[in-house]
């Protein structure tokens, strides 16, 4: 594991009406780990992982994906950060229905220029979901859904892939398969950062951290140094290159 700072939020709040969701967050992701978020129903998860993804805007705070303010991006610049750098992979799959499972993959290589048809057919191959290929969503099961939809995620080779509750509605044996893509996914050097109920889930992770009262309140790095260090350094470093690239970035 290298230690580039890939995600930092920084002092993250976020409220819906009176309440309070995530209060003053921080977290810091680097390249190439593996993050499990773990909390109550209702914690904010799914709202810190939304932040990150710029699907969501915190009330105060910074939010940083490799060194831009994605808090701070208009929503057109966001679509286009969006597009080279994440990828998401939401529960219910979002598939396009009317495409098979081949062509959603395609489509995504196609749209990130990461590749075509038979990148795609490679994917699915590997995901041990190349019987599949021809079928529409419709006809796929959740748990070859699910697998269609990483495919579809790790084809763009994202920087950052962003899942939530990837194995929520699985059964155990659909579950240990989508875990073990994500590990594979993962051993390819993508930074994945997951949110899950599923202790399977985090055992495969290199870092569980969990979110209680707006903060997060655990934070188990594995092969890590203490969090409040890398949050102090990375801050300083990562603010120096934001400076520099978002100059660069509004230049263009
Ligand atoms: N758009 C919204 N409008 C109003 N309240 C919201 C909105 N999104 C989330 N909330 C509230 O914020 C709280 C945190 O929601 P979030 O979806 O982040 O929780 P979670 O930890 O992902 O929960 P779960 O494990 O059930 O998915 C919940 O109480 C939820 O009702
Ligand atoms: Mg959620």
């Amino acid at each position: 594991m290298n230690n580039t700072e890939l995600v930092r939020v920084a002092g993250a709040s976020k409220s819906f009406g009176p309440q309070v969701v995530l209060s003053e967050c921080d977290l810091v992701v680097n390249q190439g780990e593996f993050v499990a978020i773990l909390g109550r129903s209702g914690s904010g998860k799914s709202t810190l992982i939304n932040l990150i993804g710029g699907l969501e805007r915190p009330d105060a705070g910074e939010i940083h994906v490799d060194g831009f303010r994605v808090d701070r991006m208009s929503e057109s610049r966001l679509a286009r950060f969006r597009r080279r750098r994440i990828a998401f992979v939401f529960q219910s799959f979002n598939l396009l229905p009317h495409l098979t499972a081949v062509e959603n993959v395609t489509l995504a290589a196609r749209l990130n220029r990461t590749g075509g048809r038979r990148a795609a057919e490679a994917l699915l191959d590997q995901l041990g979901v190349a019987h599949v290929m021809g079928k529409r969503p419709g006809q796929l099961s959740g748990g070859e859904q699910q697998r269609v939809a990483i495919a579809r995620a790790a084809v763009a080779r994202p920087k950052l892939l962003l899942a939530d509750e990837p194995t929520g509605s699985l059964d155990s044996t659909s579950a240990k398969a989508v875990i073990e893509l994500l590990t594979m996914v993962h051993s390819g050097e993508m930074t994945i950062v997951t949110v899950t109920h599923a202790a399977d889930v985090a055992e495969s992770a290199s870092r569980v951290v969990t979110i209680s009262d707006g903060v997060i309140a655990h934070d188990n790095e594995r092969n890590s140094s203490p969090v409040g260090h890398d949050v102090e350094n990375g801050t300083r470093e990562a603010g120096k290159r934001d400076a520099q690239r978002d100059a660069q970035e509004e230049d263009r």
